[in-house]
């Protein structure tokens, strides 16, 4: 394995700053403002799971979106707006941009970025490629457009066990980046030949499998739900893993009352309205005696807020907070991608 680097993952996360947030009459007339100004740009909002409530529920009220990596990528692509506004992270920008070259795509900051794509800097993963070239190049959405461009395939959480499956019914041997945990949780549940990049999420990382058990004593008739960026242990232990879509599908079917949450926090928001009456609790990413019980919220998520949606959205060069895709690397990532947005098992 390949290892990611620290340093600089370290260095992004001391430069992610929380969106401010805005109350009371103040944040109804900032909602009011940007609904008139997604029509006068003939823009649609397209927001994730992990984002702000408020942001969550003003892309619903406005004809957007709020889903899953995959769903925001199919979503941006089919839809006819003019404008992308991409609440999440820097990727999910790209990944737009690349989809529809001919839309502007923007985003409230594009500083927002996520540490497994920071973590896999293409001047490293491309001669690592190089090293391999019997193997099959699939990498998840949460890399950069230069590392998409190197890839056979990208893939998204809620598809990474159908895609690895098929690819290996097919006798083709993997390269997978940039999560070695969703890695080798694909490889355990396809037995396929895989060699992976050493790369990881910064929240999912943290939740400790023996926290959730002790958490389980206490909630008897609890079950857990963990997206596949946890650790083993915490895969080991969860009733349902799946990609942020497939986690609120669970929480709505299982019929468990107590829900043990193993993914960032801004879930609850869809999954206390999916599930009304039933409860979630965030898993623990400390042991006994940390001040924090959990602390699992996506840094550079936590940077898309109201306030800055507003800026961008007024401003006509949006405040230098346009995503902007090399015309050569978007076309050889746009292949890799569409097959992304056309896999259905
Ligand atoms: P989903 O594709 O499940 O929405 O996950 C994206 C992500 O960044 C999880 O940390
Ligand atoms: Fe990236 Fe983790 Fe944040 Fe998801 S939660 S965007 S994987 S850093």
């Amino acid at each position: 394995m390949i290892a990611a680097n620290d340093e600089r993952v370290n260095l992004h996360m001391a430069r992610a700053h929380a969106a401010i947030a805005l109350e009371g009459a103040e944040k109804e007339a900032c909602r009011e403002e940007i609904r008139a100004l997604l029509k006068a740009r003939n823009a649609v909002l397209v927001a994730h799971y992990y984002t702000h409530p408020d942001v969550q529920q003003l892309a619903e009220d406005t004809g957007g979106c709020v889903s899953d990596s995959l769903q925001m990528a199919r979503f941006g692509k089919d839809h006819a707006a003019d404008m992308l506004v991409v609440a999440g992270v820097r990727f999910m920008g790209e990944t737009a941009k690349i989809l529809s070259p001919e839309k502007r795509v923007v985003m409230p900051t594009l500083e927002a970025t996520c540490s497994l794509d920071v973590g896999c800097p293409i001047e490293e993963f491309g001669p690592f490629c190089d090293t391999h070239p019997d193997r099959t190049v699939v990498v998840y959405a949460n890399t950069s457009a230069a590392v998409k461009a190197r890839a056979d395939w990208v893939v998204t959480s809620s598809i990474a066990v159908d895609l690895v499956d098929y690819l290996d019914r097919r006798g083709e041997k993997i390269l997978f980046a940039s999560d070695k945990h969703l890695g080798h949780y694909v490889q355990q549940q396809t037995g396929a030949d895989m060699l992976h990049w050493d790369g990881a999420c910064v929240v999912h990382e943290e939740f400790k499998a023996q926290g959730i058990l002790d958490m389980k004593k206490v909630h008897p008739d609890a079950a857990v739900l963990a997206h596949p960026e946890s650790p083993a242990a915490v895969i080991g232990i969860a009733d349902a893993v799946g990609s942020t879509t497939q986690l609120i599908d669970a929480a709505r079917h299982l019929p468990n009352p107590v829900f043990i949450v193993a993914t960032d926090q801004g879930i609850f928001h869809k999954m206390q309205q999916e599930a009304p009456g039933k409860t979630f609790i965030a898993a623990p990413t400390a042991g006994n005696g940390a001040a924090c019980r959990s602390c699992a919220h996506c840094p550079w998520m936590a940077m898309n807020g109201l306030d800055n949606l507003r800026a961008v959205l007024r401003a006509d060069d949006a405040l230098g907070q346009e995503i902007h895709v090399d015309p050569e690397l978007g076309r050889r990532a746009m292949l890799p991608l569409e097959r992304m947005v056309n896999f259905r098992r």
